[in-house]
């Protein structure tokens, strides 16, 4: 493991979740750089059986919205993530995506998604990852993210830095809208909800350098604290999709909120994170956009007595 701290930019810094999380737990550093550890080898492990897998699977079924999936490749690399986990710290509780929550003791509770990606997996496309984040009362705390099919392994937690395969990453410099290259992502229930982010979708594609929508919100969130992007935005998201990749945003010196900027709920699942230089546009943008009705799209369905809310 390379453990040299890195500095992190930006003067939300001391603000950053991760930050709070570790002055909150009261954990020093021999425990932070344990509990990194035993992240990155729970992550590690998932990446297994998912590089296995990968292009060999028997079947998927959808579970519950439609379009989403789960294969045999979330349910094996969650049963070596959560025995990783088990074996190492048995006392943490841990909520995993497709098993959810195992009961422990204390405020510290390990945040799984064995598969980030699910879609893409099942389709070939490389693009997915395993992701395990350690929560301090529901606030990121430090998180790893392997993405086997590009060999790249993702950590960081506060006073680590965040690092890629060894090499510390750091957010852009971006700070127009105009030349950013943006990201985001749609729920599996934008077929039956107006505010599905089609509106955002269109907004930001017209003000930007574009809007990748590739399909894994951990990996996303890696991607902006690698630089590659400038900036990400997306709603519908569950805690298990944000915890390690929160982590890893902050501590390349960038910025994490909901939409109207204000802090970050796991819960809430509207999330921004960007370039610190982008946080202005971003919420603002956000702020400008309305459902669009669904006829603008061609599902006129969508226009009579459907839900815009959460
Ligand atoms: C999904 C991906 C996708 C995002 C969805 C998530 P899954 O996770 O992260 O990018 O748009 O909202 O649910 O189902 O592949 O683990
Ligand atoms: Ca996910
Ligand atoms: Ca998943």
């Amino acid at each position: 493991m390379t453990s040299t701290p890195i500095a992190a930019p930006g003067s939300s810094f001391e603000n950053a979740l991760s930050q709070q999380a570790l002055r909150g737990s009261g954990l020093a550093e021999p425990d932070i750089r344990q509990l990194l550890e035993v992240a990155r080898q729970a992550a590690e492990a998932g990446a297994i059986p998912l590089r296995e897998l990968f292009g060999r699977l028997d079947g998927v079924r959808e579970k519950g919205a439609a379009g989403n999936l789960v294969t045999e490749a979330d349910l094996a690399a969650e049963a070596v993530v959560l025995d990783t986990l088990t074996r190492a710290t048995p006392d943490i509780p841990v909520l995993s995506e497709e098993s959810g929550r195992r009961q422990g003791k204390g405020s510290l509770e390990w945040c799984v998604d064995p598969l980030d990606g699910t879609t893409n997996y099942a389709h070939g496309f490389p693009f997915f990852g395993t992701s395990v984040g350690l929560t301090w009362q529901g606030i990121p705390l430090l998180g790893a993210l392997a993405a086997p099919a590009m060999d790249q392994l993702f950590w960081a937690a506060p006073g680590q830095g965040a690092w890629c395969n060894g090499n510390p990453l750091r957010v852009s410099a971006c700070d127009r809208l105009a030349d950013s290259l943006l990201a985001t992502g749609f729920a599996y229930d934008r077929i039956e909800r107006l505010d599905n982010n089609y509106a955002e979708f269109a907004y930001f594609t017209h003000r930007s350098r574009g809007v990748r929508r590739a399909g894994a919100a951990a990996l996303d969130l890696a991607y902006v604290a690698l630089g590659r992007l400038d900036g990400y935005w997306e709603r519908g998201l569950s805690p298990w999709d944000l915890a390690a990749g929160v982590v890893l945003v902050e501590q390349a010196g960038g910025v994490v909120s909901a939409y109207d900027g204000s802090a970050l709920d796991l819960k809430g699942g509207r999330i921004i994170a960007c370039a610190p230089g982008l946080h202005g546009a971003l919420i603002a943008g956000l702020a400008d956009c309305q459902p669009l009705p669904g006829s603008s799209y061609g599902a006129p369905e969508l226009d009579r007595g459907v839900s815009a809310a959460g």
